[in-house]
């Protein structure tokens, strides 16, 4: 099969941006969306030309990395599938797809399709440790945890951080994202010393790196590759509520014994 690509490609987060058409070779339908792109860099090297520049890692749908808009969608067309996962048989054969990196002010441009994520690890920084000493595996496998929770928290553990969530939103919410690294500690014992701290840090370290609010469009859990769910951001939002209560009823508490 042979594709048309339409691809962005811009210098730095200074100079305009625009597409550029490129067609590919012959192509096996099994082959990665990475490795069509590998392909036609190749090309393009051959060529004397500027490779197009994306980011990847993994290449196995865990590290994140491989932030594209794929004919207007993260991650392209498959619900559930990242873009390194993605491969060329689902498209057809003549199709002309267009690729664009992730778009969010929280994620600024670096090169062509490659975004800076570093917001995020700012908000993981912010709040993502613990205090208890866990162990190695076996005595991690002695502190009791109910399955129900246990099941959720993988669930909440399986979000890679890719930020596709970032760039579905209208508003640019990273909610889904902090939803569920705020899920997934305070949903287990370990995570119980810091959970109040944890969720204020996380929440006001979004906020500060200038992500939107949610307004609940689901567009976030619609392209996620790993399906996390919109209920981790109801999760998220009852967290926060109570610390807040429970900060004002510690201060009330205080200012009842001061009288
Ligand atoms: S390259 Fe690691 S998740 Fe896609």
């Amino acid at each position: 099969m042979k594709v048309r690509i339409q691809v962005w490609r811009q210098k730095n987060d200074k100079s305009p941006g625009a597409f550029q058409t490129y067609q590919t070779p012959d192509l096996n339908p099994n082959m990665s969306f990475l490795e069509m792109l590998d392909v036609v860099n190749e090309e393009l090297a051959g060529r004397g030309e500027e490779p197009i520049a994306f980011d990847h890692d993994c290449r196995e749908g865990i590290c994140g990395t491989c932030s594209l808009v794929i004919n207007g969608k993260p991650h392209g067309p498959n619900k559930g599938v990242a873009t390194c996962q993605t491969y060329m048989r689902s498209f057809q054969d003549g199709d002309t797809i267009v690729v664009e990196p992730f778009r969010a002010r929280p994620f600024p441009l670096v090169k062509d399709l490659v975004v800076d994520r570093k917001s995020f690890d700012k908000i993981i920084q912010a709040g993502g440790f613990i205090s208890v000493r866990t162990g190695s595996a076996p005595d991690a496998n002695s502190t009791p945890v109910p399955k129900d929770d246990s099941d959720l928290a993988m669930d909440a553990a399986q979000c890679i951080g890719c930020g596709a969530c970032v760039a579905a939103c209208k508003n640019a919410s990273a909610m889904l994202f902090v939803s569920a690294k705020v899920s997934h500690l305070g949903l287990l014992p370990q995570g119980q010393p810091e959970r109040d701290r944890r969720v204020q840090a996380m929440v006001s370290t979004m906020d500060e790196q200038g992500f939107g609010n949610c307004t609940v469009t689901g567009s976030c859990e619609a392209v996620c590759p790993k399906e996390i769910s919109l209920d981790f951001i109801a999760r998220m939002n009852r967290d926060y509520a109570f610390t807040l209560i429970k900060g004002e009823t510690r201060r009330a508490k205080v200012s009842e014994g001061a009288g």
